[in-house]
């Protein structure tokens, strides 16, 4: 629709008409059916008229549902303006991938982002308009349930994929295979304190600037429709009331204007927080914060009305977000056609094909990390005797907890993945025990508590269950363990004080490790958990997250060798609970442990644990011997209008080919404020093939040494900087330069 005409259009609404817009309800007010829930549940109290006049819906989808409601809306609509569908397409609608935990882990943006074209192409056919997705929260706690939903505790690395998954999604919003993105939770979600979800956050506006606010900045840059705003405060102030953070940055310093939503009852939640006295006050200071949307609350829908009829706010507001939601609605083509591209034939055609499938089994077998194989007990031989054992080795839940529309029965269990490779006189399996014993975490969420129950095995089926796990495991050349934390222990309300794995789970892998065997183990989960036991008891392992439809293919064929191993960490794994936050890129103290010229008890250390982390961020094994040699740079001094040109090579030394991620990290050795020990600024996934070798090349320009400075001047400072480049964090070739 024209311009114009959309003007007209907004001006010819009554005030409630227009309120209308800035209303989203979820499914159950549209229809008699069960509806999925992704929040908690409370009588809303908005009058029928407001319901009919709401502009936009919550997790309905479905050609044939989606169709209905549209229709049945839009027959009962004065204007006729097409109802919005919302939804939580996260990282999969029917195909789903891995978690995104597990997609960040493939260091391969150019890989997720063909990922998230399938995504928008599967659920736009199911009707749905706008994806809540993608979360670009730094996260650096795994006490936090919410990490499963996020990328990586590096900001550069969260702020590439960020780009790439809204770019994937949003498809130049073409109506026949598109989303448009709204990036959440905008903003320092992912910092609240102690991991515990919903908690307070408070951090500097330096670290807000430089940590997090990139993501979303790159979010915004690749024009992502909407953005959502975070749970949590920002310096006292919940951001769904904080204008600072929405208009001063967002809309004033990034020229945002697109559609602001708030989660799931956070405009009520300003009451809960204790800055908002009542309903009336909460409505006026999101409104004029400029957030458009009022997710599943009752405020907007009672509150907006009264205020501008008193004079208490400018009906302008109003307008002004009505506006850009009927801009969004225009830009997705909803006025020349309320179905896009929904279809029933649509979703025959694009859900789960060959194709998606594939894809999504070449993303698993890059986004599983080998964290160790020693002996190179991996890849397997098709003729060794395998035992595959644990409650994850059949288990069809792999699709993690954001997962909504996807459904297990669709899932490749590792088992099928395995028994597609191998004979079956081979190999045996033996579920061996539970994943839980105690259930007590799912509340009244996914479960009820008598369903949980007959998830747990008698001690009869107990002892059973392991006796043949042994019985097997002394005729196998190789025992695999499925292992892992449950679904519903990651995920929004998933917090956790225990990262390690359930103790049922690792007394059954007591038993079975002094079997003397090969053992792989194999880690299904939410979160890095902590494996500092495991890691002494088996020869490898591997990270797989929580795989999503193809995981048991994707694994096999890491298992079997047919794929090379090429996934990275991307949140360190910590030794123990007590280390975290322990991320790679913080902060020099005064007292650093090894370089301070303090010795003994008076510098920065613990007295019971190492200051590093299991695996460092950027860590990752492969089949093959990878080595770094020539470090160059083509200049050792920097003016500001010129560029460094760095090189390394990267040798095979071995038969497979292999995919390997070249890190770039600097560090700035002195500045105006602290700098951290290390920063990624550059990365490349490259391929080498069998005995070969590649030189890899990056740039150093000036933006990459650029930082908030003492003056909150963004911009770079003269001095020395440090070139470290390697395969992580940790294991890196040196060299350096000054910028003059
Ligand atoms: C609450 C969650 O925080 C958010 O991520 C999600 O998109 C909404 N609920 C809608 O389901």
């Amino acid at each position: 629709m024209e311009e114009s005409k959309l003007r007209n259009l907004l001006e010819s609404l009554t005030l409630k008409e227009k309120i209308g817009q800035l209303i989203q309800l979820s499914g159950e007010f549209y229809s008699d059916e069960e509806e999925i829930v992704t929040g908690p549940q409370e009588k809303l109290g908005i009058s029928s008229e407001m319901i009919e006049l709401s502009g936009s819906v919550l997790n309905v989808a479905g050609a044939k549902k989606t169709k209905e409601v549209q229709k049945n809306y839009l027959s009962k609509s004065r204007h006729k303006i097409p109802l919005l569908f919302m939804g939580d397409v996260v990282y999969g609608y029917k195909t789903v991938f891995p978690v995104p935990i597990g997609l960040g882990s493939t260091w391969n943006p150019d890989l997720v982002k063909n990922a998230y074209e399938v995504i928008a192409e599967e659920a736009s056919a199911g009707g749905v308009d706008v994806t809540f997705a993608p979360m670009v929260d730094l996260v650096r706690d795994p006490r936090w349930g919410r990490v499963v939903e996020g990328i990586s505790e590096d900001t550069y690395l969260t702020s590439t994929f960020s780009e790439a998954m809204v770019t994937g999604f949003q498809n130049d919003l073409n109506p026949m295979n598109s989303l448009a993105s709204c990036v959440k939770h905008f903003v320092g979600y992912g910092a609240v304190e102690g991991g515990r979800d919903y908690n307070t956050v408070d951090m500097s506006e330096r670290h807000l600037r430089q940590y997090h606010l990139p993501p979303y900045q790159a979010a915004v840059n690749a024009d992502a429709k909407m953005v959502m705003t975070a749970f949590n405060t920002y310096d006292g102030v919940p951001i769904s009331g904080n204008d600072f953070i929405l208009k001063d940055i967002l809309r004033d310093e990034w020229g945002f204007d697109g559609v602001i939503i708030s989660d799931y009852a956070a405009i009520k939640e300003l009451i809960d927080h204790g800055v908002a006295a009542d309903n009336k006050e909460a409505a006026k200071k999101a409104i004029e914060a400029s957030l458009d949307i009022d997710m599943k609350t009752n405020i907007y829908a009672t509150q907006l009305e009264p205020l501008v009829e008193n004079g208490e706010i400018s009906e302008r507001l109003i307008d002004e977000s009505v506006w850009r939601i009927l801009k969004l609605k225009n830009d997705l083509g909803l006025f020349e056609n309320p179905y896009r591209s929904l279809s029933e034939e649509a979703e025959e055609e694009k859900l789960l094909t060959e194709d998606n499938r594939s894809l999504a089994r070449e993303v698993v077998s890059e986004s599983a990390i080998l964290l160790q194989n020693n002996k190179n007990v991996l890849p397997l031989k098709e003729d060794e005797n395998i035992l595959l054992t644990g409650p994850y080795g059949d288990e069809k839940a792999l699709i993690g907890f954001w997962a909504i529309y996807g459904e297990n029965a669709d899932v490749v269990t590792l088992k099928e993945g395995i028994e597609k490779v191998v004979e079956p006189d081979h190999f045996q399996f033996v579920k061996g025990t539970t994943i839980s014993e105690d259930y007590a975490f799912l509340q009244d969420f996914g479960a009820s508590k008598g369903k949980a129950q007959s998830f747990v095995m008698s001690d009869e089926e107990k002892e059973s269950e392991l006796k043949e796990a042994i019985r097997r495991g002394k005729e196998a050349d190789t025992i695999i363990l499925a292992l892992g934390e449950h679904t519903l222990q990651s995920g929004e309300g998933g917090s956790r004080t225990n990262l390690e794995l359930p103790k049922n789970q690792k007394d059954f892998l007591n038993e079975m490790v002094k079997l003397g065997k090969k053992t792989v183990l194999i880690i299904f989960s939410g979160r890095p958990l902590i494996l500092t036991d495991e890691v002494e008891q088996v020869d490898a392992i591997l990270q797989v997250w929580f795989p999503g439809t193809e995981g048991g293919n994707g694994i096999a064929d890491l298992l079997f060798g047919k794929a090379n191993p090429s996934g990275r960490v991307t949140m360190s794994f910590p030794y123990n609970v007590g280390q975290i936050p322990v991320y790679y890129n913080h902060y020099k103290t005064g007292r650093p442990l090894g370089t301070s010229t303090h010795t003994g008890r008076f510098v920065s250390k613990y007295l019971d644990s190492p200051n590093d982390p299991l695996y460092p961020f950027g860590y990752g094994l492969s089949y093959s011997d990878i080595v770094y040699e020539d470090l160059t740079l083509d200049k050792n001094k920097m003016q500001e209008d010129e560029e460094i040109n760095v090189s390394v090579t990267v040798k095979n030394n071995s038969e497979l080919k292999a995919k390997e991620v070249v890190q770039l990290y600097i560090q700035d050795i002195a500045g105006s404020v602290v700098r951290p020990v290390k920063e990624l600024k550059a990365f490349k996934k490259v391929e080498l093939a069998g005995n070969s070798s590649k030189k890899v090349h990056f740039k150093i320009t000036l933006d990459d040494l650029k930082f908030y400075t003492k003056e909150m001047a963004y911009e770079a400072e003269a001095g020395n900087f440090n070139v470290f480049v390697g395969p992580n964090s940790k294991d890196v070739l040196q060299d350096g330069f000054e910028l003059i």
